[in-house]
């Protein structure tokens, strides 16, 4: 945890030990956290392999009786239809390593194991369990239930869509993880969530219990050539999954496509976008401007992802506050059913209220969100005004992401 945490000191120059105790208690522990010794394992990229091949399978349950995947026809991961403004600059946020590139097979094979609750240690939750399509692949609930039952996450869990759009080392709230691939580890060994920490054994065993799954036998075979079953073909395949979530289509999306023009400065985003009602496009230009013509949400949500851009600092939730964190891309926040790490807003409006009135001091706070005289920020915005920037946060909310049968549980029922 010290040598993980240590990065987001440096930056800010902290020499309060006092603040790296605070850090230190309080940090998030949900997905791979600080449990158990689970934790350390997040910078290093060594993996475990399966050290049988021959286990008695426990089920016998193959692709064709478990599953609804018709194997000959595979769903399309790897080369979806992007809308033109997803442009070289878009293309440049693109955290796929050169190893991993998505692939129908494997990206196949990490819906299977996203919705297979086999990763959890007594087979009650899967990666679904804790990131519902219908949520924006986050959870409803402010803190989501762990494999044990009546034990919670300490965060809030995360939409997935668009997670291919950020910079390497900027997985989790708080950054703490470096690719998509090793993220995938944290859970399946975190003591809350999934439950292979090291007093049920850890990853490795996990593995020769998938092993022993007659359709993984298959679809490790299918996607990489045999069937041994390991750390980093699991990582990899999830991870392919997660990535394949773009999120293209929003009644933003929509509207924006028309207009959008490469050739103006701000390729159009500053344009009335066609298809929102008067109040959503009093919120889209509030949210796109600058100083002097919005709020400037867009400086660090940064479309046509509304990823958060590289540079944001923290948006000074709590005072004092050393630690900074991520946002998830905003397409579908509206479905989301808690706000923030720790999943504090219930509302919309209890977010754009702490962005008009709430915004706390901190050695984290992004300075975009400090006002001239050094004081945090407060945007004084009228009663309107606030409604219409809700409104507008709606028209993120992608239409085909929740209900694309490829994102869904592949399990029959
Ligand atoms: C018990 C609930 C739970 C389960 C099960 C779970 N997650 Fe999560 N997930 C969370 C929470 C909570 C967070 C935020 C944790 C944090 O930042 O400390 C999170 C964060 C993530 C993130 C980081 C997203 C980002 O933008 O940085 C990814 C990716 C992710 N989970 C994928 C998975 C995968 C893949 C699985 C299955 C192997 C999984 N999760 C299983 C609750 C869960
Ligand atoms: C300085 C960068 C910055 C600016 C400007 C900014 N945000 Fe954020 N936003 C963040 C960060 C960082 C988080 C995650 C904070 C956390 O949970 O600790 C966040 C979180 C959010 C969330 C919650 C996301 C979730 O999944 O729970 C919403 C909604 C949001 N911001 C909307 C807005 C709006 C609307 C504006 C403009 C009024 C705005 N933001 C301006 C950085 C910024």
């Amino acid at each position: 945890m010290q040598t993980q945490h240590a990065m987001f000191f440096k930056p800010l120059q902290l020499t309060s030990l006092i603040a790296i105790i605070t850090v230190a208690l309080t940090s998030l522990t949900a997905c791979g956290g600080s449990s158990g010794g689970a934790a350390t394992s997040t910078a290093t990229t060594s993996t475990t392999t399966a050290t049988t091949t021959t286990t008695t399978p426990a089920t016998a349950a193959t692709v064709a009786s478990a599953l609804t995947l018709n194997l000959t026809s595979l769903s399309n991961y790897a080369a979806p239809t992007l809308p033109a403004y997803y442009d070289a600059a878009v293309t440049a946020l693109d955290n796929t390593p050169a190893g991993n590139v998505v692939n129908n097979k494997t990206a196949t094979l990490g819906r299977v194991l996203f919705y297979d609750k086999n990763l959890s240690f007594n087979n009650t939750v899967s990666c679904a369990s804790c990131h519902q399509a219908t949520a924006g692949f986050s959870d409803p609930a402010r803190f989501s239930t762990g494999f044990a039952g009546g034990t919670f996450t300490t965060a809030h869990s995360m939409r997935l869509g668009n997670i291919r759009y950020y910079r390497p080392g900027s997985m989790f709230w708080d950054k703490r993880t470096a690719s998509v691939e090793l993220q995938v580890s944290q859970p399946i060994q975190n003591a809350i969530e999934m439950g292979f920490d090291a007093t049920h054994g850890g990853i490795a065993a996990l593995l020769p219990k998938l092993q022993a799954i007659g359709y993984y036998q298959e679809l490790f075979t299918f996607a990489f050539g045999d069937a041994n079953v390991t750390e980093a073909r699991i990582q990899n395949a999830l991870a392919q999954f997660e990535r394949s979530m773009v999120s293209v289509n929003s009644a933003w999306d929509t509207g924006f496509a028309s207009v959008f023009n490469p050739a103006l400065p701000d390729q159009g985003r500053s344009l009335p976008v066609p298809g929102l009602t008067a109040q959503e496009d009093r919120g889209r230009a509030l949210f796109m401007g600058g100083p002097g013509v919005g709020v400037g949400c867009a400086g660090c949500h940064v479309p046509p992802t509304f990823s958060l851009g590289a540079n944001s600092l923290s948006n000074g939730l709590d005072a004092g506050e050393t630690r900074i964190f991520k946002s998830p891309s905003l397409k579908s926040v509206a479905v989301s059913g808690a706000f923030m790490h720790d999943g504090r807003f219930s509302t919309l409006d209890q977010v754009v209220e702490f962005y008009n009135s709430g915004v706390q001091a901190g050695p984290a706070l992004d300075p975009r969100l400090v006002a001239p005289g050094g004081a945090p920020r407060a945007l004084n915005l009228t009663v309107a005004d606030k409604a219409a920037l809700v409104a507008f946060l709606k028209t993120l909310t992608d239409t085909t992401l929740a209900t694309d049968a490829k994102f869904l549980t592949p399990f029959k029922p």
